[in-house]
């Protein structure tokens, strides 16, 4: 390509929009909303000339969902198929409420008979809503009906998880050139599973594809066939979905990709996460200067009920109860390990069956066991910065992201080497001098000590080399800006020459027009 003094080269700016499920602050069960809210706000700083900005992104407003004030820059009105509950056919009108977000345009797809329920996003206390399929069918069509309308249709469509995966088959519209989709997938344990019997929720587009023999549709695993291009949250958890271990199901549809199925490292946002800055702490501190850190511990166990003098080791687990994320592992070593000597501090609600040992011991030895069974932002950034080490034992995890928290809060990680945990924690113990964490390679109760102990022994002899491993922890860039974000601008023009025939081989330079 010519460069030289009067050439320079412009980029087609590409429209990009996000359908999602869950955006942070105004939507979140998990790691999913902050990953939504983060990459379309880092896309917005670093996409300048690339993408038409503000970036769209589109949630369904749930009744949870609070627009401040003077928020709100726009509304409109679109008619989509369906909204009739379970089966309901016809058109609905369906209202598209714009609200300015930090760094992106928010787009709320509001339509109450959908939306504007008790219960959580995707169910309530009887189990998961029966009309799911068509909830999401209208999200879609809401989101796609609307950008049409406007004359500026997408390039790309950005569909995150099985809730977004409707579109697939509606992106056509009767237009002659459809916008190219970039699929990613955060958490594949959650399909979207359509029976046959909901099919009808999704529209004609959808039954007419239907085999007769079919018992439904896995909403999730037609994305992925159909979609132009699939990622996951990081190269490890890529490499693992291929197999039948780690690939629910879908490993064969992610292997039929070949290439076209990769993983993009997730970021953090480390404006929104910095100790030097965080204003729910008791302290700030820095890489250079940790000292805030002691008072942050004696400040978490205080709140706590725990003896802040007390300098035995301290450790914090954050997230979902669930088996993915390995608290049933924690709760069956905990007994040994209070025997050994740690403390802990477990944040997060679940099952009864899962949490009841955890909170047997909670009342049994209050002392040396806090569970708190809710979710509380500020209580979780204590945590991250008061311990002294942070567990993740989970099972399988597509990226995670309390890991790369605890890391630059300056609390090495103990973790299970699985998908993203593997990818962004340096094993102390297999790489002694130049680790950021604690790795154990099973997930057992016999692992998850085992890397406790390891850690305990390093935490307590302190020194250089706890704080060099503490030091190297703090200094790794996770920042979305620098590797993720361009990374998903890639993809995106990837999926956009894709889509228009080209034989695009991987990865793809970025698709330039010269202008004199
Ligand atoms: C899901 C995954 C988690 C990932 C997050 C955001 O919650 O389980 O590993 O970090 O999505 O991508």
């Amino acid at each position: 390509m010519q460069r030289g003094p009067g050439v320079y080269h412009a980029v087609v700016p590409m429209r990009v929009a996000f359908l999602a499920a869950e955006c942070e602050p105004w939507a979140k069960t998990g790691g999913l909303a902050d990953v939504v809210d983060a990459l379309a706000r880092a896309l917005g700083e670093v996409a300048a000339g690339e993408l038409e900005l503000p970036i769209d992104v589109f949630l369904p407003r749930y009744r949870s969902v609070v627009v401040p004030v003077g928020s709100l820059t726009g509304e409109r009105f679109v008619e989509v198929p369906g909204g009739g509950g379970a089966g309901g056919t016809g058109m609905t009108r369906v209202r598209i409420v714009d609200v300015a977000a930090d760094g992106y345009r928010l787009r709320l797809v509001d339509h109450p008979a959908s939306f504007d329920r008790e219960g959580g996003y995707y169910g309530d206390a009887t189990g998961d809503f029966p009309d799911n399929a068509a909830r999401f069918a209208l999200f879609c069509r809401a989101a796609l009906a609307v950008l049409e309308a406007e004359g500026r249709p997408p390039d790309v469509l950005h569909l995150h998880d099985w809730h977004a995966a409707p579109a697939v088959r509606y992106r056509e519209l009767g237009r002659a050139a459809p916008p190219a989709i970039l699929l990613t997938v955060h958490n594949l344990a959650y399909h979207g599973w359509t029976p046959r019997a909901a099919v009808g929720q999704l529209g004609p587009e959808w039954t007419a594809g239907l085999g007769r023999r079919a018992a439904g549709i896995d909403l999730l695993g037609e994305a992925i066939d159909r979609a132009d291009l699939v990622n996951t949250v990081s190269p490890g958890f890529a490499r693992e979905a291929l197999t039948p271990e780690f690939g629910m199901g879908l490993d064969a549809r992610l292997r039929a990709r070949g290439d076209a199925f990769f993983g993009i490292l997730n970021g953090l946002d480390t404006d929104l996460w910095d100790p030097a800055t965080d204003p729910v702490l008791a302290a700030t501190f820095s890489a250079a200067d940790r000292t805030g850190k002691r008072a942050c511990r004696a400040d978490l166990l205080a709140r706590v009920g725990f003896d802040p003098v007390d300098e035995g080791p301290v450790v914090g687990m954050i997230g979902r109860l669930d088996p993915q994320k390995g608290f049933d592992l924690l709760a069956e070593a905990a007994p040994a390990l209070l025997a050994d000597g740690f403390r802990l501090i477990v944040q997060g609600s679940g099952p009864a069956e899962l949490v009841g040992s955890l909170r047997g011991l909670a009342v049994d030895r209050p002392d040396r066991v806090a569970l708190i069974e809710r979710f509380d932002r500020d209580m979780a950034r204590r945590i991250y910065a008061g311990a002294d080490g942070f567990l993740m034992p989970s099972r399988f995890e597509p990226c995670g992201t309390g890991q790369m928290v605890a890391l630059r809060y300056g609390t090495p990680p103990i973790v299970h080497a699985t998908g993203g945990l593997r990818d962004t924690v340096r094993d102390e113990h297999d790489q002694p001098g130049d680790g950021t964490g604690f790795v154990f390679r099973h997930p057992t109760a016999v692992g998850l000590r085992w890397a406790c102990e390891t850690f305990r022994t390093m935490f307590e002899a302190g020194g250089s080399a706890w704080e060099s491993l503490l030091d190297r922890g703090m200094a790794v860039d996770f920042d979305w800006r620098t590797h993720s974000a361009p990374a998903y601008i890639e993809a995106y023009r990837r999926a956009m020459a894709l889509r228009a025939g080209a034989s695009a081989p991987s990865p793809t330079p970025p698709v330039r027009r010269t202008r004199p």
